[in-house]
């Protein structure tokens, strides 16, 4: 019997290290040692692992129902989850189709754009528009709405449906002949297109890549001229990560779907949620059964993790985890500025603070140096990320940076 882990070349990757229990910003290993998570457990810890309350909001769920059928069914917590989202979204956004994760999330957006204009008589609409190195997800649809220029999926190219990849700006200079490429694709090509995903003021997988608000809300207006639909996929950005409740909130452009998951349950329940408006729901809603959005998956809605996200929700709005968010974003700032010259290209956003190394085998040895000094972090090639739970305390994030500086190489 052999466990094959995800995302890992089994041949390379070494023995995986046994975690036992977690608390707050910790994780404990079997043979007693403790690690500062400093990767949120693949970005959806954001509350600490173990969180009491929310321990609690399950178990209490869990006496009382566990799961329920969704279709023609429907229950508390997900009501409530909805009420609650709803309040902290555009006004638009008011159609919540549930799914398990980030990917089933990004298939229900990318389904539910195509059948918007299928319903509406339009059939030709089949092209999505994507940021390029963009990440949505493993699933074929979220695989190939990221094209081929995300380097993670090209074995499966021949299976991607067609893309438009906008050139990811590095600067501002770049932004304008970004828009431009932009404008002359969509000029020729606008009534195939169905619709933009991006992730939103930052590309997370493609290696913590920040690009401006404005560039976003550039880029939104112009597919905007030609009715196509414009999908955020929120997915690493949700819940405060970038600093703000939703990364859209730093941008005047909002979407038509917006994409859910990871943080939601913080970090203790698979759930997503893919958010609509009236315009696109509406052309689903009909006498004719083929209209409906003909998708569910066994654990949609499931009642624990709409309780754990009930909760998750409550605890991100207290004063409490907003100061320490804040906090996090400071301390970043501040201490990436005092980093050695082994880093570079030194960024952050919100909670999220990432630096270059020169080469990917540096980045492994500073992961493997952490590690030995009870710090979580997974580089994503050259990029080293920080990227805590919002339970962190100003000394265990200075004492990770401390552990970052010491790092020699050698
Ligand atoms: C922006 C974005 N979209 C989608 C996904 C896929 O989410 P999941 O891993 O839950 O399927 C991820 C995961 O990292 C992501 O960062």
């Amino acid at each position: 019997m052999k466990i094959w882990h995800p995302f890992t070349q089994e041949k390379t990757a070494g023995e995986s290290l046994k975690i036992i229990k977690g608390s707050e910003v910790y994780l404990f290993d079997n043979q007693g040692k403790k690690y500062l998570d400093m990767i949120s457990s693949w970005w959806v810890n954001i509350l600490g692992h173990a969180n009491k309350e929310i321990a609690n909001a399950i178990y209490e769920q869990a006496q009382l129902l566990e799961h329920v059928i969704f279709a023609k069914f429907t229950h508390e917590p997900a009501e409530k989850l909805c009420e609650s989202l709803y309040k902290l979204l555009p006004q638009e956004l008011e159609y919540f189709f549930f799914s398990d994760d980030g990917s089933t999330a990004v298939e229900v957006a990318l389904k539910m754009a195509y059948q918007y204009f299928y319903n509406s008589g339009n059939k030709k609409r089949n092209i999505y528009i994507n940021l390029a190195g963009g990440y949505h997800g493993d699933t074929l649809g979220a695989m190939s709405a990221a094209g081929v220029q995300s380097d993670y999926h090209s074995t499966f190219s021949e299976f991607f449906f067609q893309t438009f990849s906008i050139d990811f700006p590095e600067n501002k200079e770049n932004e304008a002949i970004a828009i431009e490429k932009l404008q002359k694709f969509l000029y020729e090509n606008n009534e195939n297109v169905c619709a933009l995903i991006i992730e939103p003021l930052i590309q997370g997988a493609a290696g913590m890549r920040i690009y401006s608000a404005e560039f976003l809300d550039k880029v939104v207006q112009e597919v905007r001229k030609y009715e196509i639909l414009v999908i955020f996929d929120e997915i690493f950005t949700g819940f405060y990560r970038t600093g703000t409740m939703f990364a859209m909130d730093q941008a005047s452009e909002k979407p038509d779907i917006v994409c859910l998951a990871k943080g939601i349950t913080g970090g203790f329940l698979p759930l997503a949620l893919t958010v609509t408006t009236n315009k696109i729901y509406e052309t689903f809603f009909s006498d004719d059964w083929k209209k409906a959005f003909i998708h569910g998956h066994s654990y949609t809605a499931n009642p624990l993790a709409c309780a754990a996200a009930c909760k998750t929700i409550e605890i991100l709005q207290q004063k409490k985890t907003i100061e320490n968010i804040k906090q996090i974003s400071k301390v970043h700032n501040e201490m990436l500025l005092k980093l050695n010259n082994v880093y570079n290209k030194k960024r952050s956003l919100g909670t999220i603070a990432a630096f270059d190394v020169e080469n990917p085998k540096i980045a492994k040895k500073i992961e493997a140096y952490l590690l030995k000094n009870g710090v979580i972090v997974r580089p994503l090639g050259t990029t080293i990320y920080l990227l805590p739970p919002y339970c962190i305390s100003k000394e265990e994030l200075m004492y990770v940076y401390k552990m970052v500086s010491n790092f020699k190489n050698m």
